[in-house]
Protein backbone atom coordinates (compact mmCIF):
# COMPACT_ATOMS: atom_id res chain seq x y z
CA UNK A 1 0.00 0.00 0.00
CA UNK A 2 2.86 2.47 0.68
CA UNK A 3 6.49 3.04 -0.42
CA UNK A 4 7.69 5.48 2.47
CA UNK A 5 6.70 5.82 6.11
CA UNK A 6 5.52 9.26 6.55
CA UNK A 7 8.24 9.90 9.72
CA UNK A 8 11.33 8.74 7.32
CA UNK A 9 10.54 11.94 4.96
CA UNK A 10 13.52 14.05 4.59
CA UNK A 11 15.45 16.19 1.92
CA UNK A 12 16.75 13.38 0.25
CA UNK A 13 13.47 12.08 -0.96
CA UNK A 14 12.96 15.60 -2.57
CA UNK A 15 11.06 15.38 -6.00
CA UNK A 16 10.23 11.95 -5.13
CA UNK A 17 6.25 10.65 -5.86
CA UNK A 18 5.22 8.06 -3.40
CA UNK A 19 2.70 6.85 -1.22
CA UNK A 20 2.31 6.82 2.32
CA UNK A 21 -0.53 6.02 4.64
CA UNK A 22 -1.39 7.46 8.54
CA UNK A 23 -3.66 8.62 11.21
CA UNK A 24 -4.38 12.26 10.64
CA UNK A 25 -3.14 14.05 13.31
CA UNK A 26 -4.01 17.54 12.57
CA UNK A 27 -5.71 18.90 10.06
CA UNK A 28 -5.71 22.89 9.43
CA UNK A 29 -7.91 25.17 7.39
CA UNK A 30 -5.88 27.65 5.74
CA UNK A 31 -8.15 29.80 3.26
CA UNK A 32 -8.01 27.07 0.06
CA UNK A 33 -4.88 25.35 1.55
CA UNK A 34 -5.56 22.43 3.49
CA UNK A 35 -2.51 20.68 5.55
CA UNK A 36 -3.05 17.59 7.61
CA UNK A 37 -0.12 16.18 9.64
CA UNK A 38 -0.08 12.24 8.82
CA UNK A 39 1.30 10.52 11.49
CA UNK A 40 2.04 6.58 11.12
CA UNK A 41 5.11 5.03 13.38
CA UNK A 42 7.81 6.51 12.29
CA UNK A 43 6.80 9.95 12.48
CA UNK A 44 4.61 13.12 11.31
CA UNK A 45 4.82 14.62 7.82
CA UNK A 46 2.74 17.37 6.51
CA UNK A 47 0.52 16.99 3.87
CA UNK A 48 -0.74 19.95 1.45
CA UNK A 49 -3.95 19.87 -0.76
CA UNK A 50 -5.10 22.69 -2.82
CA UNK A 51 -7.54 22.87 -5.15
CA UNK A 52 -5.93 22.29 -8.27
CA UNK A 53 -6.52 18.87 -7.14
CA UNK A 54 -10.69 19.13 -6.95
CA UNK A 55 -10.94 15.13 -6.15
CA UNK A 56 -8.07 15.05 -3.16
CA UNK A 57 -8.99 18.31 -1.99
CA UNK A 58 -12.73 17.57 -1.63
CA UNK A 59 -11.72 14.45 0.57
CA UNK A 60 -8.92 16.25 2.81
CA UNK A 61 -12.06 18.62 3.63
CA UNK A 62 -13.79 15.74 4.67
CA UNK A 63 -10.90 13.93 7.01
CA UNK A 64 -11.04 14.27 10.25
CA UNK A 65 -8.68 13.56 13.38
CA UNK A 66 -7.68 9.79 13.19
CA UNK A 67 -9.34 8.61 9.98
CA UNK A 68 -6.48 6.53 8.13
CA UNK A 69 -5.64 7.98 5.23
CA UNK A 70 -3.49 6.63 2.07
CA UNK A 71 -1.70 9.69 0.37
CA UNK A 72 -0.44 9.88 -3.45
CA UNK A 73 2.30 12.87 -3.50
CA UNK A 74 5.00 14.51 -4.32
CA UNK A 75 7.46 15.63 -1.85
CA UNK A 76 8.75 19.48 -2.00
CA UNK A 77 10.75 21.69 -0.06
CA UNK A 78 8.40 23.53 2.18
CA UNK A 79 8.54 27.45 1.39
CA UNK A 80 11.45 29.09 2.88
CA UNK A 81 10.13 30.39 5.95
CA UNK A 82 7.82 27.68 6.96
CA UNK A 83 10.01 24.98 7.57
CA UNK A 84 9.94 23.29 11.14
CA UNK A 85 13.19 22.45 12.67
CA UNK A 86 11.67 20.69 15.38
CA UNK A 87 10.21 18.36 13.53
CA UNK A 88 12.73 15.62 11.63
CA UNK A 89 10.33 16.04 8.53
CA UNK A 90 10.29 19.59 9.04
CA UNK A 91 12.15 20.80 5.66
CA UNK A 92 9.80 19.22 3.31
CA UNK A 93 6.43 18.35 2.71
CA UNK A 94 4.52 16.39 0.69
CA UNK A 95 2.16 17.46 -1.86
CA UNK A 96 -1.02 15.60 -2.27
CA UNK A 97 -2.60 15.06 -5.94
CA UNK A 98 -4.26 11.41 -4.87
CA UNK A 99 -6.02 10.41 -0.85
CA UNK A 100 -7.82 7.60 -0.13
CA UNK A 101 -9.83 7.48 3.28
CA UNK A 102 -9.57 3.97 4.42
CA UNK A 103 -11.01 4.61 7.50
CA UNK A 104 -13.12 7.28 9.31
CA UNK A 105 -12.65 7.51 13.02
CA UNK A 106 -14.95 8.72 15.61
CA UNK A 107 -13.88 11.54 17.61
CA UNK A 108 -11.53 10.15 20.11
CA UNK A 109 -11.55 10.17 23.63
CA UNK A 110 -8.55 11.59 24.22
CA UNK A 111 -6.14 13.67 21.76
CA UNK A 112 -3.19 11.84 20.93
CA UNK A 113 -0.81 14.20 21.69
CA UNK A 114 2.44 12.93 24.07
CA UNK A 115 1.44 15.42 26.85
CA UNK A 116 -2.38 14.48 27.97
CA UNK A 117 -4.00 14.65 31.15
CA UNK A 118 -6.53 11.95 31.39
CA UNK A 119 -7.11 9.30 34.12
CA UNK A 120 -5.59 6.16 33.56
CA UNK A 121 -8.55 4.15 33.71
CA UNK A 122 -9.62 6.05 30.41
CA UNK A 123 -6.20 5.80 29.28
CA UNK A 124 -6.36 1.91 29.86
CA UNK A 125 -10.09 1.13 28.49
CA UNK A 126 -8.91 2.70 25.22
CA UNK A 127 -4.92 2.02 25.53
CA UNK A 128 -5.06 1.33 21.28
CA UNK A 129 -5.36 4.80 21.17
CA UNK A 130 -3.41 5.78 24.14
CA UNK A 131 -0.49 3.90 22.42
CA UNK A 132 -0.90 5.85 19.16
CA UNK A 133 0.32 9.23 21.10
CA UNK A 134 4.18 9.77 19.97
CA UNK A 135 5.70 9.52 23.64
CA UNK A 136 3.75 6.05 24.41
CA UNK A 137 5.62 4.63 20.44
CA UNK A 138 8.51 5.67 21.83
CA UNK A 139 8.75 3.98 25.08
CA UNK A 140 7.65 0.92 22.61
CA UNK A 141 10.22 1.18 20.46
CA UNK A 142 12.91 1.73 23.21
CA UNK A 143 11.42 -1.40 24.97
CA UNK A 144 12.09 -3.17 21.91
CA UNK A 145 15.51 -2.04 21.12
CA UNK A 146 16.18 -2.86 24.43
CA UNK A 147 15.20 -6.52 24.37
CA UNK A 148 16.97 -6.68 20.88
CA UNK A 149 19.93 -5.67 22.64
CA UNK A 150 20.36 -7.68 25.32
CA UNK A 151 19.08 -10.86 23.33
CA UNK A 152 21.70 -10.13 21.08
CA UNK A 153 24.34 -10.16 23.49
CA UNK A 154 23.11 -13.26 25.20
CA UNK A 155 23.08 -14.84 22.04
CA UNK A 156 26.77 -14.00 21.45
CA UNK A 157 27.63 -15.08 24.48
CA UNK A 158 26.49 -18.56 23.78
CA UNK A 159 22.76 -18.72 25.77
CA UNK A 160 20.36 -20.43 24.69
CA UNK A 161 16.74 -18.82 24.39
CA UNK A 162 14.15 -22.12 25.78
CA UNK A 163 10.68 -21.41 26.36
CA UNK A 164 9.29 -23.17 29.59
CA UNK A 165 5.75 -24.11 30.61
CA UNK A 166 3.23 -21.63 31.90
CA UNK A 167 0.68 -24.20 33.11
CA UNK A 168 3.19 -25.62 35.75
CA UNK A 169 3.17 -25.90 39.56
CA UNK A 170 3.77 -23.29 42.27
CA UNK A 171 7.38 -21.74 42.33
CA UNK A 172 7.84 -19.77 45.54
CA UNK A 173 9.25 -16.48 45.30
CA UNK A 174 6.91 -14.68 47.67
CA UNK A 175 3.82 -14.16 46.26
CA UNK A 176 0.39 -15.83 45.86
CA UNK A 177 -0.14 -17.58 43.15
CA UNK A 178 -2.07 -17.79 40.04
CA UNK A 179 -4.28 -21.25 39.86
CA UNK A 180 -5.84 -22.44 36.79
CA UNK A 181 -8.29 -25.01 37.46
CA UNK A 182 -7.66 -28.31 35.52
CA UNK A 183 -10.68 -29.97 33.27
CA UNK A 184 -8.95 -33.32 33.03
CA UNK A 185 -7.51 -33.92 36.30
CA UNK A 186 -10.62 -33.48 38.83
CA UNK A 187 -10.23 -30.78 42.14
CA UNK A 188 -6.51 -30.42 40.72
CA UNK A 189 -4.82 -27.24 39.28
CA UNK A 190 -2.00 -25.75 37.43
CA UNK A 191 0.05 -22.47 38.84
CA UNK A 192 1.16 -20.14 36.90
CA UNK A 193 4.74 -19.67 37.13
CA UNK A 194 5.88 -16.81 39.50
CA UNK A 195 9.47 -17.43 38.17
CA UNK A 196 10.82 -20.29 35.74
CA UNK A 197 13.12 -20.66 38.83
CA UNK A 198 13.10 -24.48 38.90
CA UNK A 199 12.68 -25.37 34.90
CA UNK A 200 15.81 -22.96 34.78
CA UNK A 201 18.01 -25.15 37.34
CA UNK A 202 16.32 -28.37 35.66
CA UNK A 203 17.83 -27.15 32.30
CA UNK A 204 21.06 -26.92 33.87
CA UNK A 205 21.17 -30.84 34.68
CA UNK A 206 20.08 -31.26 31.64
CA UNK A 207 23.31 -30.26 30.67
CA UNK A 208 22.20 -26.99 28.65
CA UNK A 209 25.04 -24.82 30.46
CA UNK A 210 24.11 -21.30 29.65
CA UNK A 211 20.10 -20.84 29.12
CA UNK A 212 17.82 -17.61 28.91
CA UNK A 213 14.09 -16.12 28.44
CA UNK A 214 12.36 -13.13 27.93
CA UNK A 215 9.58 -14.61 29.93
CA UNK A 216 6.33 -13.65 31.43
CA UNK A 217 5.68 -14.31 35.86
CA UNK A 218 2.80 -14.58 37.23
CA UNK A 219 2.49 -13.26 41.37
CA UNK A 220 -0.72 -12.15 42.61
CA UNK A 221 0.52 -9.48 45.52
CA UNK A 222 0.15 -5.84 46.10
CA UNK A 223 1.04 -3.99 43.24
CA UNK A 224 3.15 -0.60 43.48
CA UNK A 225 4.87 1.71 40.72
CA UNK A 226 7.00 -1.29 40.06
CA UNK A 227 4.95 -3.95 40.46
CA UNK A 228 2.57 -5.87 37.98
CA UNK A 229 0.53 -9.40 38.13
CA UNK A 230 2.10 -10.05 35.29
CA UNK A 231 5.85 -8.77 34.57
CA UNK A 232 8.12 -9.80 32.32
CA UNK A 233 11.82 -11.32 33.06
CA UNK A 234 14.61 -11.74 31.55
CA UNK A 235 15.88 -14.86 33.16
CA UNK A 236 19.04 -16.28 33.11
CA UNK A 237 20.69 -19.48 34.45
CA UNK A 238 24.44 -20.42 33.79
CA UNK A 239 26.60 -24.35 35.07
CA UNK A 240 29.98 -24.12 36.46
CA UNK A 241 30.13 -20.06 36.89
CA UNK A 242 30.62 -18.47 40.27
CA UNK A 243 29.15 -15.65 41.12
CA UNK A 244 31.93 -13.07 40.47
CA UNK A 245 31.72 -14.54 36.86
CA UNK A 246 28.25 -14.33 36.72
CA UNK A 247 28.14 -10.77 38.18
CA UNK A 248 31.14 -10.13 36.18
CA UNK A 249 28.92 -11.14 32.51
CA UNK A 250 25.77 -9.75 33.50
CA UNK A 251 27.23 -6.41 34.14
CA UNK A 252 29.07 -6.05 30.98
CA UNK A 253 25.72 -7.13 29.28
CA UNK A 254 23.85 -3.81 31.31
CA UNK A 255 26.84 -1.67 30.13
CA UNK A 256 26.88 -2.67 26.44
CA UNK A 257 22.61 -2.26 26.94
CA UNK A 258 22.95 1.59 28.06
CA UNK A 259 26.02 2.12 25.93
CA UNK A 260 24.18 0.95 22.55
CA UNK A 261 20.96 1.79 23.93
CA UNK A 262 21.57 5.57 25.33
CA UNK A 263 25.22 6.16 24.42
CA UNK A 264 25.52 6.72 28.42
CA UNK A 265 28.95 5.17 30.33
CA UNK A 266 28.25 3.14 32.97
CA UNK A 267 31.03 2.41 35.47
CA UNK A 268 33.59 -0.08 35.35
CA UNK A 269 33.30 -2.77 37.61
CA UNK A 270 30.06 -1.28 39.04
CA UNK A 271 30.15 -0.76 42.83
CA UNK A 272 29.55 -3.58 44.97
CA UNK A 273 27.95 -3.33 48.92
CA UNK A 274 27.17 -5.68 51.24
CA UNK A 275 23.69 -6.03 52.45
CA UNK A 276 25.10 -5.53 56.03
CA UNK A 277 27.10 -1.76 54.44
CA UNK A 278 24.30 -1.41 52.59
CA UNK A 279 22.05 -1.00 55.44
CA UNK A 280 23.97 0.67 57.70
CA UNK A 281 24.88 3.23 55.58
CA UNK A 282 21.65 3.58 53.86
CA UNK A 283 19.52 1.81 55.43
CA UNK A 284 18.40 0.04 52.19
CA UNK A 285 19.12 -2.68 50.00
CA UNK A 286 18.32 -1.29 47.00
CA UNK A 287 20.36 2.22 48.11
CA UNK A 288 20.02 5.02 45.35
CA UNK A 289 23.62 6.21 45.23
CA UNK A 290 22.43 9.19 43.80
CA UNK A 291 21.25 10.86 47.01
CA UNK A 292 24.80 11.85 49.07
CA UNK A 293 23.36 11.68 52.25
CA UNK A 294 24.19 8.59 55.00
CA UNK A 295 23.25 7.33 58.18
CA UNK A 296 25.61 7.68 60.75
CA UNK A 297 25.01 5.34 63.81
CA UNK A 298 24.98 6.45 67.05
CA UNK A 299 23.87 4.26 70.01
CA UNK A 300 27.26 3.55 71.53
CA UNK A 301 26.68 7.37 72.09
CA UNK A 302 23.47 7.14 74.15
CA UNK A 303 22.78 4.09 76.13
CA UNK A 304 23.52 6.02 79.52
CA UNK A 305 21.70 9.30 78.08
CA UNK A 306 18.28 9.53 80.30
CA UNK A 307 16.11 10.66 77.07
CA UNK A 308 14.49 7.19 77.02
CA UNK A 309 13.41 7.65 73.33
CA UNK A 310 16.93 7.49 72.87
CA UNK A 311 18.70 4.90 75.78
CA UNK A 312 15.92 2.42 75.31
CA UNK A 313 16.70 1.06 71.99
CA UNK A 314 20.58 2.36 71.92
CA UNK A 315 20.52 -0.46 74.68
CA UNK A 316 18.37 -3.01 72.86
CA UNK A 317 20.02 -5.50 70.75
CA UNK A 318 17.27 -5.38 67.92
CA UNK A 319 17.10 -1.57 68.31
CA UNK A 320 18.92 0.99 66.04
CA UNK A 321 19.95 4.88 66.84
CA UNK A 322 21.04 6.94 63.44
CA UNK A 323 21.63 10.44 62.71
CA UNK A 324 20.85 11.67 59.07
CA UNK A 325 22.88 14.91 58.67
CA UNK A 326 21.00 17.03 55.52
CA UNK A 327 23.80 19.36 54.77
CA UNK A 328 22.35 23.43 55.19
CA UNK A 329 18.89 22.22 56.71
CA UNK A 330 18.77 24.46 59.43
CA UNK A 331 16.59 26.84 56.71
CA UNK A 332 13.60 23.72 56.92
CA UNK A 333 10.79 25.46 58.63
CA UNK A 334 8.72 24.19 61.90
CA UNK A 335 6.06 23.14 59.11
CA UNK A 336 8.33 21.16 56.83
CA UNK A 337 9.89 19.57 59.57
CA UNK A 338 6.25 18.36 61.31
CA UNK A 339 5.10 17.23 57.85
CA UNK A 340 8.43 14.90 57.41
CA UNK A 341 7.37 13.25 61.31
CA UNK A 342 4.04 12.55 59.39
CA UNK A 343 6.21 11.39 56.99
CA UNK A 344 8.53 8.92 59.18
CA UNK A 345 5.25 7.87 60.83
CA UNK A 346 3.71 5.48 57.59
CA UNK A 347 6.93 3.71 58.73
CA UNK A 348 5.92 3.56 62.15
CA UNK A 349 8.44 6.06 63.41
CA UNK A 350 7.06 7.74 66.37
CA UNK A 351 8.74 10.94 65.98
CA UNK A 352 11.50 12.44 64.58
CA UNK A 353 14.21 14.22 66.62
CA UNK A 354 16.22 16.84 64.90
CA UNK A 355 19.22 18.92 66.17
CA UNK A 356 19.66 22.64 64.05
CA UNK A 357 23.03 23.48 64.03
CA UNK A 358 22.84 27.56 63.65
CA UNK A 359 26.69 28.07 64.81
CA UNK A 360 28.69 25.38 65.28
CA UNK A 361 31.32 27.62 66.97
CA UNK A 362 28.74 28.76 69.30
CA UNK A 363 28.33 25.78 71.23
CA UNK A 364 24.94 24.22 72.84
CA UNK A 365 24.07 28.10 72.34
CA UNK A 366 24.42 27.67 68.44
CA UNK A 367 22.38 24.89 68.38
CA UNK A 368 18.12 24.52 68.02
CA UNK A 369 16.48 21.35 69.12
CA UNK A 370 13.38 20.11 71.36
CA UNK A 371 15.92 17.23 72.75
CA UNK A 372 18.93 19.17 73.87
CA UNK A 373 16.94 19.68 77.37
CA UNK A 374 17.64 15.89 77.66
CA UNK A 375 20.66 14.90 76.66
CA UNK A 376 23.91 15.37 77.90
CA UNK A 377 26.48 17.98 76.16
CA UNK A 378 29.48 15.10 75.94
CA UNK A 379 26.77 13.06 73.77
CA UNK A 380 26.09 16.06 71.64
CA UNK A 381 29.33 16.86 70.72
CA UNK A 382 29.91 13.44 70.16
CA UNK A 383 27.29 13.15 67.99
CA UNK A 384 28.12 16.41 65.94
CA UNK A 385 31.54 15.38 65.69
CA UNK A 386 30.78 11.69 63.90
CA UNK A 387 28.33 13.56 61.53
CA UNK A 388 30.77 16.11 60.97
CA UNK A 389 27.93 18.44 61.41
CA UNK A 390 29.15 22.35 60.01
CA UNK A 391 27.06 25.47 60.76
CA UNK A 392 23.62 25.69 58.65
CA UNK A 393 23.20 21.59 58.96
CA UNK A 394 20.15 19.84 60.55
CA UNK A 395 20.63 16.27 62.06
CA UNK A 396 17.97 14.23 62.14
CA UNK A 397 17.66 10.93 64.27
CA UNK A 398 15.92 7.87 64.10
CA UNK A 399 15.46 5.41 67.49
CA UNK A 400 13.59 2.37 67.69
CA UNK A 401 13.67 -1.43 66.51
CA UNK A 402 15.98 -1.70 63.67
CA UNK A 403 13.25 -2.48 61.26
CA UNK A 404 11.41 0.30 61.88
CA UNK A 405 14.76 2.56 61.99
CA UNK A 406 15.72 1.09 58.76
CA UNK A 407 12.39 1.42 57.14
CA UNK A 408 11.83 5.15 58.07
CA UNK A 409 15.03 6.92 57.99
CA UNK A 410 15.59 4.91 54.65
CA UNK A 411 12.55 6.31 53.24
CA UNK A 412 13.21 9.92 54.39
CA UNK A 413 16.96 9.93 52.75
CA UNK A 414 15.29 9.55 49.70
CA UNK A 415 12.70 12.02 50.50
CA UNK A 416 15.29 14.00 51.03
CA UNK A 417 17.46 13.63 48.49
CA UNK A 418 14.50 14.61 46.23
CA UNK A 419 12.86 17.31 48.14
CA UNK A 420 16.22 18.72 48.59
CA UNK A 421 17.36 18.88 45.27
CA UNK A 422 20.28 16.57 45.82
CA UNK A 423 20.03 13.77 43.28
CA UNK A 424 23.12 13.53 41.04
CA UNK A 425 21.94 13.04 37.47
CA UNK A 426 23.11 9.90 35.58
CA UNK A 427 23.16 6.42 36.29
CA UNK A 428 24.42 5.03 39.90
CA UNK A 429 24.29 0.81 39.47
CA UNK A 430 26.07 -1.40 42.14
CA UNK A 431 25.78 -5.06 43.07
CA UNK A 432 24.10 -5.82 47.06
CA UNK A 433 26.24 -9.05 47.93
CA UNK A 434 25.95 -11.38 51.03
CA UNK A 435 22.44 -11.37 52.25
CA UNK A 436 21.13 -13.07 55.31
CA UNK A 437 19.56 -16.60 54.24
CA UNK A 438 16.60 -15.91 56.24
CA UNK A 439 14.43 -13.78 57.84
CA UNK A 440 12.91 -14.79 61.07
CA UNK A 441 8.67 -14.39 60.24
CA UNK A 442 7.16 -13.73 63.38
CA UNK A 443 3.51 -14.18 62.32
CA UNK A 444 4.28 -17.56 61.27
CA UNK A 445 7.13 -18.13 63.76
CA UNK A 446 9.22 -19.68 61.56
CA UNK A 447 12.37 -18.65 59.37
CA UNK A 448 11.56 -17.48 55.85
CA UNK A 449 13.96 -17.22 52.47
CA UNK A 450 15.38 -14.14 52.03
CA UNK A 451 15.57 -14.87 48.39
CA UNK A 452 13.99 -18.22 47.56
CA UNK A 453 14.67 -21.91 48.57
CA UNK A 454 17.18 -23.05 46.24
CA UNK A 455 19.85 -20.08 47.13
CA UNK A 456 23.11 -21.61 48.36
CA UNK A 457 24.45 -20.42 51.49
CA UNK A 458 27.97 -19.77 51.75
CA UNK A 459 28.64 -21.55 54.94
CA UNK A 460 29.12 -25.46 55.64
CA UNK A 461 25.70 -27.32 56.05
CA UNK A 462 26.47 -28.24 59.65
CA UNK A 463 27.00 -24.03 59.75
CA UNK A 464 23.67 -22.93 58.41
CA UNK A 465 21.88 -25.58 60.35
CA UNK A 466 23.28 -24.60 63.95
CA UNK A 467 22.77 -21.19 63.23
CA UNK A 468 20.17 -19.96 60.77
CA UNK A 469 19.81 -16.70 61.49
CA UNK A 470 23.73 -15.88 61.07
CA UNK A 471 24.32 -17.34 57.83
CA UNK A 472 24.72 -15.80 54.36
CA UNK A 473 23.37 -16.54 51.36
CA UNK A 474 25.48 -16.58 47.72
CA UNK A 475 22.74 -14.54 46.29
CA UNK A 476 23.24 -10.87 44.88
CA UNK A 477 20.85 -8.04 43.45
CA UNK A 478 21.73 -5.48 40.80
CA UNK A 479 20.47 -2.19 41.65
CA UNK A 480 19.89 0.83 39.46
CA UNK A 481 19.21 4.35 41.40
CA UNK A 482 17.47 3.22 43.93
CA UNK A 483 15.63 0.48 41.74
CA UNK A 484 16.04 -3.86 42.54
CA UNK A 485 16.56 -4.60 38.88
CA UNK A 486 17.78 -7.65 38.92
CA UNK A 487 18.52 -10.71 41.67
CA UNK A 488 20.14 -14.01 41.42
CA UNK A 489 21.73 -15.76 43.18
CA UNK A 490 24.34 -19.49 43.53
CA UNK A 491 22.14 -22.45 43.88
CA UNK A 492 22.36 -25.29 45.76
CA UNK A 493 23.44 -28.39 43.39
CA UNK A 494 22.94 -30.97 46.78
CA UNK A 495 20.05 -32.94 47.85
CA UNK A 496 20.68 -33.14 51.66
CA UNK A 497 21.75 -29.15 51.22
CA UNK A 498 18.74 -28.64 49.86
CA UNK A 499 16.52 -30.52 52.24
CA UNK A 500 18.33 -28.99 55.70
CA UNK A 501 16.74 -25.52 53.83
CA UNK A 502 13.75 -26.69 53.33
CA UNK A 503 14.20 -28.26 56.77
CA UNK A 504 14.99 -25.30 58.17
CA UNK A 505 12.37 -23.63 56.66
CA UNK A 506 9.29 -25.63 58.37
CA UNK A 507 9.27 -27.70 55.14
CA UNK A 508 8.35 -31.17 56.50
CA UNK A 509 9.83 -34.00 54.14
CA UNK A 510 6.21 -34.98 53.42
CA UNK A 511 5.37 -31.41 52.08
CA UNK A 512 8.85 -31.29 50.80
CA UNK A 513 8.49 -34.25 48.22
CA UNK A 514 4.81 -33.19 47.41
CA UNK A 515 6.45 -29.58 46.30
CA UNK A 516 9.53 -30.39 44.98
CA UNK A 517 10.19 -34.01 45.58
CA UNK A 518 10.91 -33.46 41.42
CA UNK A 519 14.06 -31.10 42.22
CA UNK A 520 14.69 -33.00 45.01
CA UNK A 521 15.36 -36.56 43.13
CA UNK A 522 16.64 -34.22 39.97
CA UNK A 523 19.26 -33.29 41.97
CA UNK A 524 20.50 -36.96 42.58
CA UNK A 525 21.16 -37.17 39.21
CA UNK A 526 24.49 -35.49 38.43
CA UNK A 527 23.49 -31.73 39.25
CA UNK A 528 26.12 -29.21 37.71
CA UNK A 529 27.02 -26.22 40.49
CA UNK A 530 24.81 -23.91 38.99
CA UNK A 531 23.66 -19.94 39.39
CA UNK A 532 21.88 -17.12 37.79
CA UNK A 533 19.85 -14.26 38.33
CA UNK A 534 16.62 -12.65 36.91
CA UNK A 535 16.35 -9.16 35.91
CA UNK A 536 12.73 -6.93 35.73
CA UNK A 537 12.37 -5.99 32.06
CA UNK A 538 9.54 -3.69 32.99
CA UNK A 539 11.97 -1.92 35.78
CA UNK A 540 15.14 -1.91 33.57
CA UNK A 541 12.83 -0.17 30.42
CA UNK A 542 10.90 2.37 33.21
CA UNK A 543 14.83 3.25 33.94
CA UNK A 544 15.62 3.67 30.28
CA UNK A 545 13.06 6.19 29.09
CA UNK A 546 12.59 7.91 32.35
CA UNK A 547 9.10 6.42 32.78
CA UNK A 548 7.12 6.89 36.44
CA UNK A 549 5.86 3.56 36.73
CA UNK A 550 6.21 0.37 34.93
CA UNK A 551 2.33 0.59 33.26
CA UNK A 552 3.91 3.50 31.23
CA UNK A 553 6.48 0.87 29.61
CA UNK A 554 3.97 -2.44 29.19
CA UNK A 555 1.36 -2.29 26.32
CA UNK A 556 -1.37 -3.21 27.85
CA UNK A 557 -0.48 -3.11 31.82
CA UNK A 558 -3.69 -3.86 34.58
CA UNK A 559 -4.39 -1.20 37.12
CA UNK A 560 -3.40 -1.39 40.68
CA UNK A 561 -5.95 -3.06 41.09
CA UNK A 562 -5.27 -5.95 39.02
CA UNK A 563 -7.95 -5.59 36.70
CA UNK A 564 -7.78 -4.54 32.52
CA UNK A 565 -10.65 -2.04 31.91
CA UNK A 566 -10.23 -2.74 28.14
CA UNK A 567 -11.30 -6.59 28.19
CA UNK A 568 -13.04 -5.99 32.10
CA UNK A 569 -11.13 -8.87 33.07
CA UNK A 570 -11.23 -10.97 35.19
CA UNK A 571 -14.79 -11.91 34.36
CA UNK A 572 -17.45 -14.04 35.33
CA UNK A 573 -17.81 -17.18 33.33
CA UNK A 574 -20.53 -19.36 32.34
CA UNK A 575 -22.42 -22.13 34.71
CA UNK A 576 -21.55 -24.59 32.12
CA UNK A 577 -17.35 -23.58 31.96
CA UNK A 578 -17.99 -24.33 35.78
CA UNK A 579 -19.25 -27.11 36.00
CA UNK A 580 -16.49 -28.52 33.75
CA UNK A 581 -14.44 -27.84 35.69
CA UNK A 582 -15.81 -29.21 38.61
CA UNK A 583 -16.13 -25.86 40.51
CA UNK A 584 -18.81 -24.36 42.78
CA UNK A 585 -18.44 -20.80 43.65
CA UNK A 586 -18.97 -20.46 47.55
CA UNK A 587 -20.42 -16.64 46.86
CA UNK A 588 -22.51 -17.02 43.77
CA UNK A 589 -22.31 -13.87 41.56
CA UNK A 590 -24.66 -11.22 42.40
CA UNK A 591 -28.50 -11.35 41.21
CA UNK A 592 -28.51 -15.27 41.31
CA UNK A 593 -29.80 -17.55 44.09
CA UNK A 594 -27.69 -19.15 46.72
CA UNK A 595 -27.14 -22.97 45.28
CA UNK A 596 -28.93 -21.91 41.87
CA UNK A 597 -27.36 -24.73 40.47
P1 LIG B 1 13.01 -11.95 41.96
O1 LIG B 1 11.77 -12.37 42.66
O2 LIG B 1 13.96 -11.07 42.69
O3 LIG B 1 13.88 -13.22 41.54
O4 LIG B 1 12.62 -11.26 40.59
C1 LIG B 1 13.61 -10.78 39.70
C2 LIG B 1 13.27 -9.39 39.23
O5 LIG B 1 11.97 -9.31 38.67
C3 LIG B 1 11.41 -8.03 38.90
N1 LIG B 1 10.08 -8.20 39.54
C4 LIG B 1 8.96 -7.56 39.18
N2 LIG B 1 8.73 -6.65 38.23
C5 LIG B 1 7.48 -6.19 38.08
N3 LIG B 1 6.42 -6.60 38.82
C6 LIG B 1 6.59 -7.53 39.79
N4 LIG B 1 5.54 -7.94 40.50
C7 LIG B 1 7.91 -8.04 40.02
N5 LIG B 1 8.45 -8.93 40.88
C8 LIG B 1 9.76 -9.02 40.57
C9 LIG B 1 12.36 -7.27 39.77
C10 LIG B 1 13.22 -8.36 40.36
O6 LIG B 1 14.52 -7.90 40.65
N6 LIG B 1 13.84 -16.64 40.24
C11 LIG B 1 14.44 -15.45 40.84
C12 LIG B 1 15.66 -15.00 40.08
C13 LIG B 1 16.86 -15.88 40.26
O7 LIG B 1 17.16 -16.29 41.39
O8 LIG B 1 17.54 -16.14 39.23
C14 LIG B 1 13.43 -14.32 40.88
O9 LIG B 1 12.35 -14.38 40.31
O10 LIG B 1 13.14 -6.40 38.97
P1 LIG C 1 8.82 13.38 73.07
O1 LIG C 1 9.64 13.02 74.25
O2 LIG C 1 7.90 12.29 72.59
O3 LIG C 1 8.18 14.73 73.14
O4 LIG C 1 9.88 13.53 71.89
C1 LIG C 1 10.90 14.49 71.89
C2 LIG C 1 11.47 14.58 70.50
O5 LIG C 1 11.95 13.30 70.12
C3 LIG C 1 10.47 15.00 69.45
O6 LIG C 1 11.15 15.85 68.55
C4 LIG C 1 10.08 13.71 68.78
O7 LIG C 1 9.75 13.94 67.41
C5 LIG C 1 11.35 12.91 68.90
N1 LIG C 1 11.12 11.46 68.95
C6 LIG C 1 10.20 10.77 69.65
N2 LIG C 1 10.30 9.44 69.42
C7 LIG C 1 11.30 9.30 68.54
C8 LIG C 1 11.91 8.19 67.91
N3 LIG C 1 11.49 6.93 68.12
N4 LIG C 1 12.93 8.41 67.04
C9 LIG C 1 13.36 9.66 66.81
N5 LIG C 1 12.84 10.74 67.37
C10 LIG C 1 11.83 10.58 68.24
Amino acid sequence: MRSHYCGELNETHLGQELDICGWVHRRRDHGGVIFIDLRDREGLVQVVFDPDQPEAFKLAESARSEYVLKVHGKVRRRPSGTENPNMPTGAVEVFGTGLEILNKAETPPFPVESEIEVNEETRLRYRYIDLRRPLMQQRIRMRRDITRQLRSFLDDEGFYEIETPFLTKATPEGARDYLVPSRTHENAFFALPQSPQLYKQLLMISGMDRYYQVVRCFRDEDLRADRQPEFTQLDIETSFMNEDQIMGVMEEMIRKLFDEVLHEPLPNPFPRLTYAEAMRRFASDKPDLRIPLELVDVADLLQAVDFKVFAGPANDPDGRVVALKLPNGNELSRKQIDELTQFVGIYGAKGLAYVKVNDLAAGLEGLQSPILKFMPEAAINAILQRTEAKTGDLIFFGADKAKIVNEAMGALRVKLGHDCGLVERGWKPLWVTDFPMFEWDDKANRWTAIHHPFTSPNCSQEELVANPGKALSRAYDMVLNGTELGGGSIRIHRTDLQSAVFDLLGIGEEEANRKFGFLLTALKYGAPPHGGIAFGMDRLVMLMTGASSIREVMAFPKTQSAWCPLFDAPAPVSELQLRELGIKLRKPPKGQAEGGE
